[in-house]
């Protein structure tokens, strides 16, 4: 009511009517660009303004060098930096924080950025990218980091993935109330039950190539989704040749959709 009429006097007087101010921010890391296509959806789907957090010295090198790097700043205590951020966070109620997944969690640049701000009071909604999964863990950690922040669920997607972005984004934000239209809630998974052959072969079929999982499914719930069907398998490692076993031996949980005509594809892995 207090915005209307504030408008309504500055039109009245002749003054240029000011555009609201936006009250959602996007901000995100991304290294080779995964987080910054989600970013890109979530702001232009939202017409919120966009951040991108930078590292002050980048993490430019190559898969491999970018897992070296960060091994040896763990075993060194060094804290990457991140370049100024031009922010006044107080003009924003809502906050999406989004991130690539680095060792189970959010990468190192956004915890500087979780380090220097306050985000107290703001509704906050984690997305991600990742491999595998670590959507779960990093909200974990993000909620121990920012006590006082409103965490809402979040969103995640893989990095084989990305084609189904838009589509996700789209069904995210309107389950969320963020943006109006037609949202289908699944329902919950009922009980899980021991996997038969067929359901077997479908969780084979969705891990296969994928090098971090080598393991077998033991049960098994499904429920129905749109397009298609959603699997959710309890599976352990099974053991591997060599000495190196990384992730270490366990169980996990496997979430895995088969559209309507389409190879199983599985969504995230949670340990
Ligand atoms: C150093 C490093 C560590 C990673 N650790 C994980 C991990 O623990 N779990 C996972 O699922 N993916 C992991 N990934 C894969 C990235 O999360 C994935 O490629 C992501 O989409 C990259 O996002 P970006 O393109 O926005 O940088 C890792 C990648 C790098 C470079």
């Amino acid at each position: 009511m207090a915005l209307v009429s504030i408008m309504v006097a500055g039109v009245s007087c002749g003054q240029k009517k000011e555009a609201a101010k936006p009250k959602t921010l996007v901000i995100y890391y991304s290294q080779t660009s995964n987080t910054k296509t989600v970013a890109q959806e979530i702001s232009n789907r939202l017409g919120a303004d966009l951040k991108e957090i930078l590292a002050a010295k980048p993490y430019d090198g190559d898969f491999q060098a970018t897992i070296s790097r960060c091994m040896q700043e763990r075993q060194e205590g060094v804290k990457p930096e991140i370049k100024p951020l031009d922010v006044d966070f107080a003009q924003y109620d809502v906050i999406f924080i989004g991130y690539p997944i680095w060792f189970g969690t959010y990468a190192p640049p956004v915890e500087a950025f979780l380090n220097q701000v306050d985000l107290s009071g703001k509704k906050i909604v984690p997305f991600c990218t990742f491999g595998s999964g670590g959507l779960d863990s990093s909200v974990k950690d993000l909620t121990a980091k920012q006590p006082k922040a409103e965490i809402l669920p979040g969103y995640g997607v893989r990095a084989a993935r990305m084609k189904a972005v838009p589509q996700e984004v789209d069904q995210f934000l309107k389950a969320g109330g963020f943006i109006e239209g037609e949202y289908t809630k699944p329902a919950p998974f009922p009980a899980q039950h021991a996997v038969n052959a067929e359901e077997s072969a479908i969780f084979d079929k969705a891990v296969d190539g994928y090098p971090m999982i080598h393991a077998k499914a033991d049960s098994v719930a499904q429920r129905t989704i749109p397009g298609g069907t959603e699997y959710l398998f309890v599976a352990k490692d099974l053991p591997r040749d060599g000495a190196q076993q990384m992730p270490p031996a366990g169980s996990m949980k496997v979430y895995v959709t088969v559209l309507d005509g389409q190879t199983p594809e599985f969504t995230q892995v949670i340990r």
